[in-house]
């Protein structure tokens, strides 16, 4: 009788244990991921009021800071400006995406790189906002609206999955790129410390495109493609006046 209840006592007592054991680890992970979620909250908290009050340094020197200030006329600076606000603009959209798709991203490997895009990504946000300083010009009114657009599709793309994700970012990347070897063609020929940003920028969108490929990015849709040049286009057409 006494073995029998040592035994029940010892399965009673055993049973939890091991339980237990195998909880922990469970419990670890789920507070390991509460506390990363709450810093990513945090740092993209930050990155979005430094955006939008333009509280933003720069870690590279703008390309062509030693050029001399060139000679416009009134028409070339306003020409000028509206276009250096629209790629202000792209940048401000450029730190919501980053942003969001960081936040959302499941492979520690491609937070890096989406963490290694948006720092280059500040600097071209930085450079566009001093050079609409320098020509006189100012941001868009509209950029808090634009980041919370972008952010939306950001976390959207990032919750289609890791694969989905980086497909959204090569396609992006290849729109801007577009828009970039445009602007180079509509700025005014003289005003060429506006193209030396451009020109760099588009060297840099370039490679975070590749990056994301490279790093297995799935195709998008075309429906998807077709979307994205037409919202592209309706911040391009207000944000260059607004
Ligand atoms: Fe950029
Ligand atoms: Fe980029």
């Amino acid at each position: 009788m006494s073995v029998g209840l040592s035994r029940f006592d010892d399965l009673i007592c055993a049973t939890p244990k091991p339980l237990a054991q195998r909880l922990i680890p469970l419990r670890q992970k789920r507070t390991r991921y509460h506390a990363q979620m709450i810093d990513s909250l945090i740092i993209g908290f930050d990155r979005a009021l430094r955006t939008l009050s333009g509280n933003v340094q720069p870690t590279r020197l703008a390309p062509g800071e030693n050029l001399p200030e060139p000679e416009l006329s009134p028409e070339q600076r306003r020409q000028a400006g509206g276009l250096m606000r629209v790629n202000h603009t792209g940048e401000v959209c450029a730190q919501a995406l980053y942003a969001a798709q960081a936040l959302v991203a499941r492979d520690p490997a491609i937070k890096e790189r989406f963490a290694a895009a948006a720092r280059d990504e500040e600097d071209h946000l930085a450079w566009t906002q001093q050079r609409l300083a320098a020509l006189g010009d100012r941001t868009s009114l509209l950029n808090p609206l634009w980041y919370a657009g972008a952010f939306a599709i950001g976390v959207a793309a990032g919750f289609a999955g890791d694969r989905t994700n980086l497909g959204f970012v090569v396609e992006t990347e290849r729109q801007v790129e577009e828009h970039l070897t445009g602007h180079i063609d509509r700025l005014p020929a003289a005003d060429t410390k506006s193209l030396a940003i451009v020109e760099q920028m588009r060297d840099d969108e370039v490679r975070h495109g590749a990056m994301a490929l490279e790093a297995g990015a799935a195709p998008v849709p075309s429906p998807v493609k077709y979307l994205m040049r037409r919202a592209a286009d309706v911040m391009r057409a207000i944000a260059y006046r607004i």
